[in-house]
């Protein structure tokens, strides 16, 4: 594992640092406080969803009060945290819950706390779906609960707890510790690895072969294992073993929301980066000064406003969106090199919102009221993912007009739109039906590409993370290295790209 801190990038940064020193050879050493404002850099963000109001925020810790930050938004802050309202009331459409372990967006929760409300979700009935009814459901009551589950899966779920907490957990936090010293990637494999060796090999292999591996029985893998990638990112098993770990860990109990929507977040992190908001979609971006050998460059971004195209330029560009799966594709011209060699195809999604209520010969129920908050399926052909009974996300909204009594507000996720008839049997009697299409997550599988975190010189992408796996706090997490890693840049902090500092995590390294 070493080995592989001390090769390419080590020498690199070496020979970039020297080739810096020697031509600014005096203008380390008379910086006046005026020069000092003059190498503030100018910097531009596009996309204000939690990766964008995210990295403004942590780049304004790092770069202090006077740095000049932008960010482009082409739709509403927040991005894929976004709410819908039915009948007065608003649901969460994208990103729902967050998780206990989630620290930086505990972190925010409680920096925000004046304007941040926790929402606690407490575990619910949960029932699975098979080929054409309920196979398992969980009881209102513990005891049953536990009897059931050890009758059906033996120990399994004792087995994938204990995986989480001791394999999964402990390796996952050595990145808050990598980060809190000021450590950055250029690389999502260098990320990965830094957590341990096995988390970088967890996205060569499928969460299926990753969980039989660790002792878990087939059936659990393909029923909780399959509902789980198939409720969290519309796919099976056959995902990479990271981001089916990151989906396992979200089965786990302690979730919980934002009071107002999650978008909130990122409201409150725009606020507390004191970043100007240019509302505005983001066309071309251009390499206009490439100064060789110094890593100087500047970037102009054009963007239309109004109808008009404006254009603007910056030291250092964050992409705090993804490059693929966006309507808002970008240009990229004048780059000696192509900026995006890789391909990171997304999964479409399809949430459904209805006011109504359950089929219930379909799901061979005696009473639509038998039916449990919370249905995952199994299967790869059955037409829909999961269905979910939904709470408000503000408890000051009031209904606009009253629905029947047994009428309830039901998200259903599927990988396409449903026909009307496929429609009628999840639902015999509805209102409201809305649609939301996301571009939603990557398409996951073992060995796919992982994009880089550095497409040029001060050039950065935040989203290359989503290769590991999408959620909030993963995209935060990789906000933080792209603001670590632009910062290190920047000051000629290279000692702090790509390098362990082996002291300080040799003790926790010894259980490798
Ligand atoms: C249906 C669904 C459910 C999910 N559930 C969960 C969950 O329960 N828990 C969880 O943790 N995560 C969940 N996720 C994942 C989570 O939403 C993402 O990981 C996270 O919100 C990504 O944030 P982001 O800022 O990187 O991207 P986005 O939120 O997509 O933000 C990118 C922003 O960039 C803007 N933009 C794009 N192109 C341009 C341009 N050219 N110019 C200007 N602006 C541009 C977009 O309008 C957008 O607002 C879910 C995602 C989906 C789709
Ligand atoms: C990588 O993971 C796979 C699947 O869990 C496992 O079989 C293999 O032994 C692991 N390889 C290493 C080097 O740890
Ligand atoms: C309810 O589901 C059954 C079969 O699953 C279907 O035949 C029936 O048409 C559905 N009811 C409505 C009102 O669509």
């Amino acid at each position: 594992m070493a080995a592989s801190w001390f090769s390419g990038q080590y020498v690199l940064s070496v020979v970039v640092l020297f080739l810096l020193l020697s031509s600014f050879p005096s203008s380390f050493d008379k910086v006046s406080c005026t020069e000092e404002d003059e190498m503030l850099p100018r910097i531009g963000i596009i996309g204000a969803g939690l990766s964008g109001t995210s990295s403004a925020y942590f780049l304004r810790q790092l770069f202090g009060k006077k740095a000049t930050i932008d960010i482009f938004e082409a739709g509403k802050v927040g991005g894929r945290a976004a709410v819908i309202n039915i009948n007065g009331l608003n649901y969460e459409a994208g990103a729902s819950v967050i998780h206990k372990n989630n620290h930086y967006l505990v972190e925010f929760s409680q920096a925000f706390r004046k304007n941040t409300v926790r929402l606690s979700h407490s575990p619910g009935m949960v029932g699975l779906y098979g080929t054409d009814d309920i196979l398992f459901q969980t009881s209102d009551w513990l005891a049953i609960t536990l009897a059931k589950l050890v009758w059906r899966y033996g120990t399994d779920f004792y087995n994938i707890q204990s995986w989480t907490k001791n394999h999964i957990f402990p390796k996952f936090d050595r990145i808050y510790k990598f980060q809190d010293q000021g450590l950055s990637f250029t690389t999502v494999e260098d990320l990965l690895g830094a957590m341990g060796e096995d988390m970088l090999n967890m996205t060569k292999h499928s969460i299926k072969d990753v969980l039989l591996d660790a002792g878990l029985s087939q059936r659990f893998v393909d029923e909780f294992g399959m509902a789980a990638m198939r409720n969290n990112y519309g796919q099976t098993t056959d995902v990479h073993g990271f981001v089916g770990a990151v989906s396992m860990a979200g089965v786990e109990p302690g979730l919980w929301s934002v009071e107002g929507g999650n978008q909130r977040i990122a409201e409150n992190l725009l606020w507390g980066s004191k970043a100007t908001l240019v509302e505005a979609k983001v066309s071309t971006v251009a390499l206009i000064k490439d100064e060789l050998g110094t890593g100087s460059v500047s970037y102009e971004v054009e963007y239309e406003q109004s109808g008009k195209t404006n254009s603007r330029e910056y030291d250092i560009l964050i992409l705090a969106m993804p490059l693929e799966g966006t309507k808002n594709e970008i240009n990229f011209v004048d780059f000696p090199v192509k900026v995006t060699p890789f391909s990171q195809p997304f999964h479409k999604i399809v949430t459904m919102f209805v006011q109504g209520r359950i089929n219930k010969t379909t799901f061979g129920l005696n009473s639509a009221d038998d039916f449990p908050p919370d249905l995952f399926t199994i299967n790869r052909d059955t037409f829909f993912n999961s269905i979910g009974k939904q709470s408000p996300v503000d408890s000051h909204q009031k209904p606009e007009k009253s629905p029947p009594s047994d009428y309830a507000v039901w998200k259903t996720f599927l990988n396409q739109v449903p026909s009307e008839e496929q429609v009628g049997k999840l639902f015999d009697k509805y209102e409201d039906l809305r649609f939301v299409d996301w571009m939603a997550y990557p398409e996951y599988k073992p060995n796919m590409d992982l994009p880089p975190f550095m497409l040029y010189d001060r050039l950065y992408y935040v989203n290359a993370i989503e290769s590991a796996a999408a959620a909030m706090e993963m995209n935060v997490i990789g906000s933080k290295n792209v603001a670590l890693l632009a910062f290190n840049q920047w000051q000629g902090n290279f000692d702090k790209i790509d390098e362990l500092h082996l002291p300080s995590v040799s003790n926790d390294k010894s259980d490798l």
